[in-house]
């Protein structure tokens, strides 16, 4: 038996990714048995390595320039890193890297006739990039899939997008969101109620599970 704490600081690179380690023991979690992943927002590849070692097929989408929540960044310099902290499955072909918008990814991978049965949602963080993605991308997801993606909670426009496009999402504290087809929407008692939105961005602590 390993323990997940280790596993995941041994199998995550640290120091480039974005992500608080209750939400990285939840991606953890759910990515077993998800062979065919797409990655929306890889920023250097830290994730991407953990998809690598889950998935046959990993593509990960991110036009390397950074955006308002990420911040903006040296595209050459984050793309050296995710080159670098993924260079064995790029090379060996398990693993593209899309360097486009969103948009634009979701139609190439679209025009390809590619399908995931996990997709990971974080892009952009505002009401709009995040509803387009989600839209952009559900049509790219396998029957059975799951889509999931980060800052449910820490970010107004995530929370939002993922309310109104996939009701009946889970939300797995700290702010990890899953949907697939089938959930059952249980109604306003069980709904997650946010008691503070982060602004500015990821100085906050959340406080979540307030019932109406
Ligand atoms: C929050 S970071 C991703 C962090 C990554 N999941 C991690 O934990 O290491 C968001 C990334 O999405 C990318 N991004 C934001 N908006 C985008 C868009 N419209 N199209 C493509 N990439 C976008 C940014 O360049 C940034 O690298």
């Amino acid at each position: 038996m390993q323990h997940l704490k280790t596993w995941i600081d041994r199998n995550v690179l640290s120091g480039s990714h974005m992500m608080a380690a209750p939400d990285l023991d939840t991606l953890a979690a759910v990515m077993p048995g998800h062979r065919r992943i797409i990655e929306v927002g890889c920023y250097c590849g830290a994730l991407t390595r953990l998809f690598t070692l889950f998935g046959e097929r990993v593509w990960s989408v991110d036009w390397l320039i950074g955006d308002d929540a990420a911040g903006h960044y040296s595209t050459a310099e984050v793309e050296a890193i995710y080159r670098e902290n993924n260079a064995e499955s790029l090379a060996s072909g398990q693993l593209e890297l899309l360097k486009m918008s969103s948009a634009e990814g979701a139609a190439e991978l679209a025009r390809r006739g590619v399908t995931a049965d996990l997709i990971w949602i974080d892009a952009g963080h505002e009401y709009p990039d995040v509803s387009a993605d989600i839209k952009n991308y559900l049509p790219l997801l396998a029957p059975g899939g799951i889509m999931c993606g980060h800052d449910a909670g820490a970010f107004e426009g995530v929370t939002q997008a993922v309310d109104e496009l996939l009701p009946g999402s889970l939300y797995y504290p700290q702010t990890v969101w899953l949907w697939h087809e089938g959930l059952p929407a249980l109604g306003p008692e069980c709904d997650v109620r946010f008691e503070m939105h982060i602004v500015p961005m990821r100085q906050a602590m959340i406080t979540v599970g307030a019932r109406a």
